[in-house]
């Protein structure tokens, strides 16, 4: 590793517990440092009361290390105010809040909302059942041949993708233009968990936004959080939501940030308990953001957590995070563009991608790829990774995908490309 960022397996008590182990599953969740472990168990240990209701000393400390979490995550992502600031259990309910909050109070018949081909479930399935319940019309932007987004449906006049051919052009795909005027939603996912690929979020919706002010813009942020910069004023959305489990924090928590006006107007999901100002027997008046879309006690000790993993990721920096994960990503490329029995999916080149590698080898079930490197103590996904509709652009049922993270090293690439070639080996391909 470079000087600038030291080998941080020390840092992360598995890799003690586990000394062989590559783990090259960080799409998924990634592994816990001692700071937000620890974090974890303090709260335990010295602040464990239920927040926001007690009025003795320990519940106000709770309440506190609880509060000031939602200052930190303000602050991480440039947020206007605390209050803009939601905690939810991860990104599928805070998806789930928007759609039903936002999306069902607010759309009608015939609205349309653009997804990409690229989205997780977490980002299609909940607007399916809008399109289901009241008519919503759903637009998926395509991907190009290189698992990037095909934008030109939407700003044909600005793509630089012209002359790139898109994935299994189907006869609906069509090359119409969408009526901007129609579309209410955009909502794409910042990163692929599946190609990699980063999409030009700041560029599509600074166009859209032109031409209709209206649209709102939704980020999928359940990648990108961990590894880039995030700042809501330049990525000019009105939704971002993300999860702190991929960022280094524990499971359970997620996050929405929303404009406050838009937050003002939704209705909550859940209703219940501590959302309230008061309860009669006829009504029950919901009480003020933040506290109207947090039902009952929260995952306390989640929310602080998450706290420590904001600390542990900002006394790194993720400019320097970012950089490093650029290095990875460059080094795993060379390395795997090598293999020539390897079909790689998403992005061949290192610009605008991080370290997630989709790939196959013809025959072999990616199932039975992870199985031989779990054999060699290295940890990698395969199957269709909450993307089905991908897999069915990409013409497959399933891939091998090993995903980096600021633990990983060019000694763990090393490995996994071992790892690979013993697959080959093993099935005698
Ligand atoms: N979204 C997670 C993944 O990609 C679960 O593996």
């Amino acid at each position: 590793m470079s000087n600038d960022f030291p080998n941080r397996k020390d840092d992360f008590p598995i890799f003690k517990t586990f000394r062989e182990l590559v783990y090259l599953d960080s799409a998924s969740t990634s592994q816990k440092p001692h700071s937000v472990i620890a974090a974890v168990a303090d709260f335990y240990k010295k602040k464990n009361a239920n927040t926001h209701r007690g009025i003795y000393k320990l519940a106000e400390e709770a309440t506190e290390a609880y509060e000031n979490v939602r200052d930190l995550v303000a602050q991480f992502i440039n947020a206007n105010k605390r209050e803009e600031i939601i905690f939810t259990g991860n990104v599928n309910q805070s998806i789930n809040l928007v759609a039903h909050g936002w999306g069902r109070k607010f759309l009608k018949q015939g609205d349309i909302i653009v997804l990409s081909e690229m989205e997780h479930h977490a980002n299609i399935v909940p607007w399916l059942r809008l399109k289901e319940e009241i008519g919503v019309e759903l637009i998926f932007l395509p991907i190009i041949e290189d698992g990037r987004l095909d934008d030109k449906i939407l700003m044909p006049e600005r793509s630089r993708r012209q002359n790139s051919s898109t994935l299994r052009q189907p006869a609906d795909r069509s090359e119409k233009k969408i009526d901007v005027n129609k579309i209410k939603l955009v909502a794409l996912t910042h990163i692929s968990n599946v190609l990699g690929t980063i999409n030009p979020i700041e560029e599509v919706t600074a166009f859209l936004k032109k031409q209709n002010p209206g649209i709102k813009i939704l980020i999928d942020a359940a990648q990108s959080v961990a590894h880039i910069p995030l700042d809501v004023k330049k990525l000019k959305c009105d939704f971002l939501v993300f999860s702190g489990h991929k960022m280094l924090g524990p499971t359970g928590v997620g996050v929405l940030w929303a404009k406050e006006f838009l937050l003002e107007k939704m209705d909550p999901l859940f209703v219940g308990s501590h959302m309230i100002k008061s309860v009669t027997k006829e009504k029950a008046i919901f009480t003020d953001l933040p506290e109207k879309f947090e039902v009952g006690t929260g995952n306390l000790e989640g929310v602080v957590g998450l706290g420590a993993a904001i600390k542990y990721l900002q006394s790194i920096g993720m400019e320097k995070i970012m950089a490093h994960d650029h290095e990875l990503t460059q080094y795993a490329l060379n390395k795997l563009q090598a293999l020539p029995y390897l079909t790689m999916h998403g992005p061949q080149t290192a610009d605008n991608r991080i370290g997630i590698f989709s790939f196959e080898i013809p025959k072999v079930h990616p199932h039975d790829i992870a199985q031989i490197l779990d054999n060699r103590y290295i940890a990698i996904r395969s199957g269709h990774h909450c993307c089905q509709v991908l897999m069915q652009t990409l013409g497959v049922t399933a891939t091998a995908r090993a995903s980096f993270y600021l633990y990983n090293t060019k000694e763990d690439i090393d490995r996994l490309v071992d790892g690979i070639e013993s697959v080959k080996k093993i099935l005698k391909i």
